[in-house]
């Protein structure tokens, strides 16, 4: 399907209206709550921008906002009851504040039996749903539910769009995300993300390049490329391009410091990218490589298209080549039909790789995933008690990883304050690991040589070196 990059007339409606609600908007507050992946702290940054562009402040108290967004997820059930709960408490709130304005968006507005679900619920009290592909007409939308205070619903099918230039407010001002491709073709069995994220779009390298650029001139140092599956990047532009050579173009940037990325999939890892990896000093050496199960059996339900021994060959492939390379990873636990065998195998593979974290999930049914039509579905006894399993492990290996660094030296890009402990300055080693560390105010923003002196399970401690 040919992508359509959005022209700059439609982005330029956009601007207008980000203009004309400046009116109503002039003096008022935004919060926004978002659920899940970076991908959609990415976004919720858009909608800041857009937001703070019409003329509207920051909360960080909910309620007293005029303007409340719910940027949701739906990869697992769990978020579907938080959000339906958030909703019901606003809903009660807006009773007395009827001017509240309430929108939702993200991946669940994609769902029609969740769209379903918030009208019978809350129906009248949302006043914006509209969904992933075109969060781009967020300005025009809020200004006709706020001009006509007619309920504006828009949500589309159609995924092959493609919006560039849209505002966006930053979280740091030091490390920032970077969508590179939206959308995901794998269809792994029991994952919902191609249903309401469409197939891949990536953006033009010109694009990446010149926003990347832009955010080096403004002083920020370490960058994380999003997307569903980097490592396909590129094959469907016009002008096909490998994520390698993406990588490799980004390299050249001046005044970054670290490149992240996340995530990429086991089956499309080429050996172009391993050398570029093990060969550009910005690229992380801790890889994100999602094994979900060690299975072989499970692997092949789940669609994954890799083998235990595959995934282990690759394993061993990017530790001689890439010095001191670390990995974390996600582990799903008690898909359909897994026996007590298959789970060993998924521990037998945490053990031999031996990650630095690891985000481990409970198997949870998607509606119109392949996997939620299985008839093996595991009770929720047997899922909990692997769980529990898995995650001791896991626990157990991260200190011993964490101990390899003690004595080390490690370059640290200074992030600020710790948030627990205001004394502390904090920041991350390569692997991702927070360390904390006393030091003045000058040095936030500055890449230093720390010497790892402890390790304390979820965090590091240090000294200036
Ligand atoms: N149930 C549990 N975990 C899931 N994930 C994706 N879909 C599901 C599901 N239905 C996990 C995968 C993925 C991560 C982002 O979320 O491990 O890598
Ligand atoms: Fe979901 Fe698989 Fe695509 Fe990741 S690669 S978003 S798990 S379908």
């Amino acid at each position: 399907m040919a992508i359509k990059v959005l022209s700059d007339e439609e982005m330029r409606v956009q601007k207008g209206f980000i203009e004309k609600m400046r009116s109503f908007a002039t003096g008022k507050m935004y919060h926004i709550f978002t659920m899940g992946c970076q991908l959609n702290e990415n976004e919720s940054e858009k909608l800041a921008g857009m937001a703070s562009e019409m003329g509207y402040s920051f909360t960080d108290q909910p309620e007293t906002a005029d303007l409340v967004i719910f940027n949701t997820c739906c990869i697992r059930e769990n978020a579907e009851d938080k959000i339906l709960g958030q909703l019901g408490y606003f809903k009660a709130l807006k009773r007395t504040k009827t001017d509240m304005v309430l929108a939702l968006c993200g991946c669940m507005a994609q769902e029609p039996h969740m769209v379903e679900k918030f009208h019978k619920t809350h129906g009248q009290h949302l006043d914006l749903i509209f969904g992933t592909h075109n969060l781009y007409r967020f300005p025009e939308l809020l200004y006709e539910a706020v001009t006509t205070q007619k309920k504006q619903e828009d949500i589309w099918e159609m995924d092959g769009t493609l919006a560039e230039d849209i505002p966006i407010k930053r979280d740091s001002s030091l490390k920032a995300s970077v969508t590179i491709m939206y959308g995901c073709n794998n269809f792994c069995s029991y994952c919902i993300v191609p249903y309401v994220r469409g197939r891949e779009r990536s953006r033009e390298p010109e694009k990446i390049l010149e926003e990347i650029r832009g955010l080096a001139k403004d002083g920020y140092k370490e960058i994380t490329l999003l997307g569903q599956n980097v490592n396909s990047y590129g094959k469907d532009l016009a002008n096909p391009m490998s994520f390698a050579e993406l990588l490799k173009e980004i390299c050249k940037v001046d005044g970054i410091f670290r490149i992240r990325f996340m995530s990429p999939h086991p089956k499309d890892f080429s050996d172009e990218l391993i050398d570029v990896i093990a060969t550009e000093e910005k690229v992380t050496k801790c890889i994100h490589l999602p094994l979900q199960s060690g299975s072989t059996n499970v692997l092949k339900s789940m669609n994954r298209k890799y083998t235990k021994e595959q995934y282990l060959a690759l394993v061993d492939k990017m530790r001689v080549k890439i010095p001191n390379v670390t990995f974390t990873t996600d582990i799903i636990v008690g898909f359909p039909g897994e026996t007590e065998e298959d789970f060993l195998d998924t521990m037998d593979v945490v053990r031999r790789v031996r990650y630095d974290s690891a985000f481990t999930f409970v198997y949870s049914r998607r509606v119109g995933t392949v996997a939620d039509k299985m008839e093996n579905q595991i009770e929720e006894e047997v899922k909990k008690e692997r769980i529990g399993r898995l995650i001791e492990l896991v626990n157990s290996i991260l200190e011993e990883q964490n101990e390899k660094f003690v004595g080390t030296i490690q370059k640290v890009l200074v992030e600020g304050r710790s948030k627990t402990n205001p004394e502390m300055l904090t920041g991350r080693i390569e692997s991702g690991k927070v360390i904390n560390f006393s030091g003045g105010d000058d040095l936030i923003g500055k890449v230093i040589d720390l010497k790892i002196t402890e390790q304390r399970k979820w965090y590091l401690t240090g000294v200036l070196a």
